[in-house]
């Protein structure tokens, strides 16, 4: 329901500025491919991998965003598959599969992300490499009132907000980034249920896969306890 029209229309306006370090990462990982992204959206990191000449799949529930991909140079030589990425819903098996963006924790409970991971691994070369990049929740902890109301960018012609609200027992936060002009409010709302990387390496084991390595960024860098987010690679 957040990537309708509205979202994909404006989703690439503003580049989140990862792209090419993390094309390197994921291109050194999938050799002569293929590669599928779960969620591949408007195709931020599919476009540039596949110009790389490595086979690049997708999957998304989102319409609105797949046709914003579809209409980009090389867009129509992805094949896109409309689903939910928890399934896997495509035949045969990849050298690369990702999911990136924090995206995985748009899944809203633990049991559609464990089945994420075994579907993933159904879908696993042998020596194949499924990439997590998410968040890390440790800000989560420091809320008060488990909820908050950041100031983005105070313009003079516009006020961003980000506005928050978690609920620690079902893991899921709620989140809207609201934009306030002149001509309106504009609301750009999303749930995540995140996961900490411990919990994501126990999903990795229910699903017969093991954590490889782990990195605070696409450059490799340390993952420590100041990262505020990951990068894993699991396999076999
Ligand atoms: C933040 S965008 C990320 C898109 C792209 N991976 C990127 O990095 O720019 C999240 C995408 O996930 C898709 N999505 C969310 N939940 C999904 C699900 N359960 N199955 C398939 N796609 C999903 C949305 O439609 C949207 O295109």
């Amino acid at each position: 329901m957040s990537f309708g029209e509205d979202t994909a229309a404006r989703y690439d306006a503003v580049p989140r500025g990862d792209e090419r370090v993390a094309v390197d990462f994921l291109a050194q990982l999938a050799g002569d491919g293929p590669a599928l992204e779960l969620a591949i959206g408007t195709g931020r990191i599919a476009l540039p991998l596949a110009a790389r000449g490595i086979s690049v799949h997708g999957i998304d529930l989102s319409p609105a965003m797949v046709a914003r991909l579809k209409q980009k140079p090389g867009g129509d030589q992805i094949p896109v598959t409309i689903g939910d990425f928890s399934e896997v819903p495509v035949p045969g098996t990849f050298r690369l599969i990702y999911v990136v963006f924090n995206t995985l924790f748009n899944l809203l409970t633990q049991d559609e992300q464990v089945r994420c991971f075994q579907n993933v691994a159904a879908h696993l070369a042998d020596d194949g490499a499924f990439v997590v990049e998410a968040f890390v929740p440790t800000y989560l902890t420091r809320l008060r009132d488990d909820q908050y109301v950041d100031a983005e960018a105070i313009g003079v012609d516009e006020v961003k907000l980000d506005v928050g609200r978690h609920d620690p027992v079902a893991q899921l936060l709620y989140e809207s980034h609201v934009s306030l002009t002149a001509q309106g409010i504009r609301l750009n709302p999303i749930v995540t249920r995140y996961a900490w990387p411990s919990e994501l390496d126990l999903m990795a084991r229910i699903a017969g896969l093991h954590l490889e390595g782990r990195w605070g960024g696409w450059l490799r860098e340390p993952f420590t306890a100041a990262s505020r987010l990951h990068v894993s690679v699991y396999g076999r």
